[in-house]
């Protein structure tokens, strides 16, 4: 085992029944990364978490971690941790004792159980709120406890599976700066779930892009925001301007052609995020549909004779109104060039 595939999937397939949910998955998690899990609703996100926890058996392939084979071990013997979006707190116990339960099904007691609770609370910034009941908590801490209740029984892998998506915007900025603290800061391997891409691309190290069971890209943040491999994935990070290359012509989603505005790359289409449009002048012609303030920026949704173009434009530079047609650019030096298309 090398540092690199501190926990490994391998060929790995998972199916309910007759339905196959995950497909062949091949993924190395580095020791001490975290790691985010990016995909719609359904693509087996879920899936992967549970069979990783042992929470079922794969059809076929092999889960391997820190060197060992891991694919028949019960899941109570693989000292990985599953926190899930409902918290599944004990709503009778204190918050000191939830943190504890674990501990305690191990047979951790006395001054040794009250030295790691107290650490866990003190992580996830709930020393105060020791002895109240879970049901007296807000959102947010509750979801500090169940963090905290996993984290206290030491995993070699702690996995989250959309644990923000059940608090408000504030909370979930709040809580995502402080997953990523406490990750760093115990060096935890962290797989995270969401299908959220401002989430993934905030929080992690790596992103892993899955799409129906299977992996769609794996890279950085940077590279899965600026290099996208395909449109599923483009479309996912914000590139709203998807064309298809065919036969040396851009093609736009409901099919017509268009000649592009310089020589275009081997790829099998180019995606352009709103603000690589370049609006004011260029080859191509719309009627401005929509205008919407987003702070520093304008959106528009500009109508043209190959389809919606959706546009973003500093607020600096003087507006233009509805109804008002607008010459624009999409140079190809600003679109992102994609090697799979559909
Ligand atoms: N208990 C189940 N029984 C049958 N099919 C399921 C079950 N759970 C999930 N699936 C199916 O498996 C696929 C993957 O689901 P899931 O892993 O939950 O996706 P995600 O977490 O990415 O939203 C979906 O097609 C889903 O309908
Ligand atoms: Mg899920």
């Amino acid at each position: 085992m090398s540092d690199a595939s501190f926990l490994s999937l391998d060929k790995l397939s998972l199916a309910y029944g007759k339905t196959i949910a995950v497909k062949e998955l091949d993924l190395d998690i580095r020791k001490g990364e975290l790691l985010a899990l990016l995909g719609p609703s359904g693509c087996g996100k879920t899936t992967t978490m549970r069979a990783i926890a042992g929470l079922m058996t794969p059809v076929s392939g092999r889960i391997t971690l820190d060197g060992a084979d891991i694919t028949r071990v019960p899941a109570n013997r693989r000292n990985i941790g599953l926190v899930f979006q409902s918290y599944a707190l004990f709503p009778h116990l204190t918050v000191f004792e939830n943190v504890a339960f674990g501990l305690k099904l191990q047979g951790i007691g006395g001054d040794e159980l009250t030295r790691r609770v107290d650490a866990g609370l003190k992580s996830v910034g709930l020393t105060a709120f020791s002895g109240r009941k879970t049901p007296d908590l807000s959102g947010g801490q509750q979801q500090r406890v169940a963090l905290a209740r996993s984290m206290v029984m030491q995993p070699k892998v702690l996995m989250l599976d959309e644990p923000l998506s059940n608090l408000d915007a504030r909370l979930r900025l709040e809580m995502r700066t402080e997953l990523q603290r406490m990750q760093k800061e115990t060096g935890v391997t962290m797989i995270f779930v969401t299908h959220d891409q401002v989430e993934a691309l905030a929080l992690a190290d790596r992103i892993v892009v899955m799409r129906d069971g299977a992996i769609e890209q794996i890279g950085t943040p940077e590279e899965i925001y600026n290099n996208p491999v395909s449109s599923f994935v483009a479309d996912f990070v914000g590139f709203e301007n998807l064309f298809a290359i065919r036969n040396g012509k851009l093609v736009a989603a409901g099919g017509i052609e268009l000649d592009p505005a310089g020589p275009l790359p081997d790829a099998a289409g180019l995606a352009w995020r709103p603000r690589a449009i370049a609006l004011g002048a260029g080859p191509f012609t719309g009627t401005v549909r929509g205008v919407s303030f987003a702070g520093g920026t304008r959106e528009y949704l500009l109508e043209s004779g190959f389809g919606t173009v959706k546009a973003e434009a500093d607020v600096s530079v003087p507006g233009y109104p509805l109804n008002a047609e607008v010459a624009f650019d999409m140079p190809i030096s600003a679109a992102a060039p994609l090697h799979r298309f559909g």
